[in-house]
């Protein structure tokens, strides 16, 4: 599917670009922005590199995995990253993840994202199950997630290796029937 663009309220999440090198590398260059994330923060170069590999994605097909600028919708700035990518090795599932710039947290932005990455895989791509997972410390995440009608899950133990050293990741699901729940109790 692609070109992908969808949105709510207040966002639009649509195909990410070239363009877009600039605005991602404010987030994941950035050391509050990344703090609990899988990674450091990455140079301009590395999210120049990232967002080649994810453009050539997005016109493969199978497609597989879906990376999105997170917009607003009235003034079409770029504030954050979006990605959905199928699992390899289950059927009908995908993990999600992304980022917002910190001068935009706390807005309900995060979960309004998360509803639209939802979306896109309950209802446009007939997938069964999506998942996501946080570091241990990552408290807003947390509540994002669970916000968004997500359930915690678990923990899997020494997952990332980050500054050096191993961490735990808390994991969280959401089912389509359980989407779908939602929907019709009026979402
Ligand atoms: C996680 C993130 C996307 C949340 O986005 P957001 O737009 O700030 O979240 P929302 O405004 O939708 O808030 C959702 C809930 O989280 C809570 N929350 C948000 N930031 C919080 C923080 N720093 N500390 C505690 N709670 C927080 C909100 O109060 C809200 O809780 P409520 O349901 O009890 O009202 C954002 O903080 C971010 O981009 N962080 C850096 C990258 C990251 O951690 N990504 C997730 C990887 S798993």
């Amino acid at each position: 599917m692609y070109p992908v663009e969808h949105s709510s309220a207040r966002l639009v999440l649509r195909e990410i670009g070239i363009d877009d090198v600039d605005a991602v590398h404010a987030i994941y260059g950035d050391p509050e922005a990344t703090a609990h994330l899988s990674f450091e923060p990455r140079t301009r170069d590395q999210v120049g590199q990232i967002i080649a590999r994810s453009m050539v994605s997005a016109t493969t097909e199978p497609r597989d995995e879906y990376c999105l600028a997170i917009t607003e919708r009235e003034s079409s700035r770029l504030i954050g990253y979006a990605r959905l990518a199928l699992d390899p090795h289950q059927p009908k599932a995908a993990t999600m993840g992304g980022a917002l710039h910190p001068s935009v947290w706390r807005l309900g932005y995060g979960t309004e994202t998360v509803g639209i990455l939802l979306g896109l895989a309950f209802d446009d791509l007939g997938l069964h199950r999506v998942w996501a997972a946080r570091a241990p410390l990552n408290t807003a995440s947390h509540k994002t997630l669970l916000r968004a009608g997500l359930q915690e899950e678990g923990r899997i133990r020494q997952h990332v290796l980050v500054h050096g050293a191993w961490r735990d990741s808390i994991t969280y699901s959401i089912l389509e029937d359980e989407w779908k729940g939602a929907a019709d109790g009026g979402r």
